[in-house]
């Protein structure tokens, strides 16, 4: 039992006879690529047999992904548990990247589906209460948004908190503690319709990894099991387990722990952890986990952390037993595979083709930074029909500190890279009249990680290059001053790793005044490649630079591709942007 992770990654030739390998399925990993961390997923067959997963989302807004799925493969975004601002201001006011909406727990019970979770203010120190906001969520009918609750508050100072039911009924949360602190998981009396808690109670401590979290319990064969993440959400990522007779404990600790970690492996897929357990129609129990995609070398993973399945064999009375984490799996029999399922966004595998025709709205697996201010986005705007108009902030994807964005907003919005190789493009057609107006395509992680590719206005002098494939030299011409503003083609990084310097390029004077398309391409595992050209001409397109995807890989979430539209600084009056024919086409996944 101590041994498989040795053999990791490595698909087991099985000697099985071909009518029992008959029984069982294969499929591939990740079952939810592209930024998805801390997964919960349950089995409803009151709701005609479906499988619903949700996600953490920091400052992602709308937050909490919910996908559903018949068959386990095919899985459709149905929407987002925190849809509406009224629902939860104060993610408004959230410092740092790795604040929001943290490890969201999923559950069915008596008819209700319960998001429980916790809005953290990573600002602040581990023993002041108020980091930690830990809310509820109920609705009864998940594929209409707005039947999610507003949140309700309870006291908790921790995070990662997981409801449980009784068999009297009773209902409990269990949660981490804030692990600087002292590490523990900690145990109360809930009543989850009006957040009132009783005393939290210290039930385990994991097996000594860093930071036990992420707990849940399940009640089997009259043992509670208590389920945590240990080791951080890094390399030194650990699923462990422990069980008692009597939910207060005493829990004792699974000789078999860790019972799912790649530590110490040299599998593509790391940092597994994080873990949820659900049986299927057949009885079959299944695993979901986090984990990232970016062997031990741990330097390229711009996805971040997304959704690995993994086969559980429970016999009674015996800890559950899992298969590891890798690319290609074997396991149980999957149902049978169905797309018959409703809901407002794609199916996790589908590329874009958007052209925000009039009448339509925002996709439903659309993305901002945290709220948006609504009237910023218009689509099909009477003066440009078949676009989506951006009005600028004044606040650029970085904003004041690269942590804080406040009421005001930032003009971004984006969708998930959730495959290896992808191409992503946009038309533009933009005017900028202010020194500083801009707008453009993003690779963006966090507020102090994105790579962008912009025009923007600004002085001649400022350019630094010649756009490649145009043979114009910078149009400095007599009479014309090195201040004179013009619109210019800009690649700009941010990253706590090195970015290249910025690029600035005057855009060609052929292409004056045409719709450009902008577009973002990863062509391998490790670098992206920004590129511009007139939307009329495609032979004119051309790369102003690739770059290592190293800036982009960090944290806690994962990279969303999107464009923006500010003036850096500049009080508001800027021109808007107008951005058209969106694409993202999936073009391969790595799995090895
Ligand atoms: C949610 O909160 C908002 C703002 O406080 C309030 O107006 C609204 O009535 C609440 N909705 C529900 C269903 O309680
Ligand atoms: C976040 O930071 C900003 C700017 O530093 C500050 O004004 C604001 O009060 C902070 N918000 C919270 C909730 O700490
Ligand atoms: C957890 O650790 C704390 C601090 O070391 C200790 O006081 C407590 O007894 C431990 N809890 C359990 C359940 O072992
Ligand atoms: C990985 O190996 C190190 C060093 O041998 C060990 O301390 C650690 O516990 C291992 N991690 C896991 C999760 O097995
Ligand atoms: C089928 O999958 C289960 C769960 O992974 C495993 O225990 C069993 O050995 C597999 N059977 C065969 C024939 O591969
Ligand atoms: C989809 O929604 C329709 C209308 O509410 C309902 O009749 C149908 O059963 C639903 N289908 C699935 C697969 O849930
Ligand atoms: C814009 O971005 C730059 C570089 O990332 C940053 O230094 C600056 O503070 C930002 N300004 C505003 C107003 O958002
Ligand atoms: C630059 O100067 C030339 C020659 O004087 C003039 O024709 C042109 O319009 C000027 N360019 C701009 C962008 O003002
Ligand atoms: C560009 O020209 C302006 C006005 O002459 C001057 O203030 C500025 O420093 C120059 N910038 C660069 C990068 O040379
Ligand atoms: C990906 O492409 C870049 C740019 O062409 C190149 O420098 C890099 O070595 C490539 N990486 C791999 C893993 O092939």
């Amino acid at each position: 039992m101590m041994m498989w992770w040795l053999t990791a990654g490595v698909v087991p030739v099985s000697a099985t006879t071909p009518m029992l390998r008959a029984l069982n399925s294969s499929y591939y990993n990740p079952m939810l690529p592209g930024f998805h961390p801390d997964p919960s997923c349950i089995f409803v067959s009151e709701w005609d047999d479906t499988f619903f997963c949700a996600s953490s989302s920091f400052n992602a807004f709308p937050g909490v992904p919910l996908h559903a799925s018949k068959d386990l493969q095919n899985w459709k975004l149905i929407g987002h548990t925190l849809n509406r601002q009224e629902q939860l201001p104060c993610l408004a006011e959230t410092n740092r990247s790795t604040s929001g909406i943290w490890a969201p727990t999923l559950r069915y019970h008596d008819g209700i589906f319960w998001v429980v979770t916790t809005l953290v203010d990573d600002d602040r120190a581990d023993d002041d209460a108020s980091r930690w906001d830990n809310i509820i969520f109920r609705s009864d009918d998940p594929y209409n948004p707005l039947s999610w609750s507003n949140a309700t508050h309870f006291d908790f100072e921790g995070y990662d908190t997981s409801p449980l039911w009784d068999e009297d009924g009773k209902a409990y949360i269990v949660g981490g503690h804030a692990w600087k602190v002292f590490p523990g998981l900690l145990l109360a009396e809930a009543n989850l319709y009006t957040g009132k808690v009783g005393e939290w109670s210290n039930i385990w401590n994991g097996t000594g990894g860093t930071a036990p979290e992420g707990p849940h319990i399940y009640i089997k064969d009259s043992w509670y099991y208590l389920l945590a993440a240990e080791g951080g959400t890094g390399l030194e990522h650990m699923v462990t387990m422990a069980r008692s007779r009597h939910l207060y404990g005493p829990y004792e600790t699974n000789p078999a722990n860790p019972v799912l970690t790649n530590s110490n492996t040299s599998s593509y897929f790391q940092t597994v952890g994080h873990a949820d357990l659900f049986q299927d129609a057949s009885g079959n129990w299944w695993g979901v986990a986090l984990s990232t995609r970016s062997g031990p070398d741990y330097t390229n993973y711009p996805m971040g952390r997304e959704i690995v399945l993994v086969p559980v064999t429970w016999a009674p009375d015996e800890f559950p037993v899992w298969s590891p984490v890798s690319g290609d799996m074997n396991g149980w029999a999957l149902p049978p595979t169905s797309k018959d399922i409703n809901g407002s966004g794609p199916f996790i595998d589908e590329g874009d083709v958007i052209d925000f025709a009039p009448g339509s709205a925002l996709p439903a697996h659309f993305t901002h930074w945290r709220f948006p201010i609504s009237e910023s986005y218009t689509i099909a705007p009477p003066e440009h029909p078949n676009a989506l108009r951006l009005r600028p902030s004044r606040l650029n994807l970085t904003a004041l500190n690269g942590n804080y964005a406040g009421p005001e907003g930032q003009t971004f919005v984006g969708r998930r890279q959730q495959d290896t190789l992808f191409t992503f493009s946009v038309d533009l057609d933009f005017a900028p009249e202010n020194p500083g107006d801009e707008a453009g395509v993003s690779v963006f992680l966090t507020q102090n990680h994105h790579l962008d590719l912009g025009v923007v206005m600004l002085p001649l002098n400022s350019s630094t290059t010649v756009f490649p494939g145009t043979d114009n030299p910078i149009p400095l011409r007599e009479g014309n001053s090195s201040s004179q503003l013009i619109p210019q083609l800009r690649f700009r990084g941010i990253s706590y790793t090195a970015v290249p310097e910025d690029i600035i390029a005057p855009v060609p004077a052929e292409w004056t005044g045409k719709t450009l398309r902008l577009e973002i391409r990863a062509s391998n595992m490790t670098h992206y490649a920004f590129s511009a050209g007139p939307a009329d001409s495609m032979s004119q397109m051309n790369t102003l630079l690739e770059v290592s995807n190293t800036a982009v890989s960090w944290g806690f979430t994962g990279v969303i591709l999107g464009i923006y539209c500010t003036t850096n600084g500049h009080e508001m009056g800027g021109e808007p942007a107008y951005f058209s024919r969106w694409r993202y086409i999936p073009q391969g996944q790595f799995r090895d």
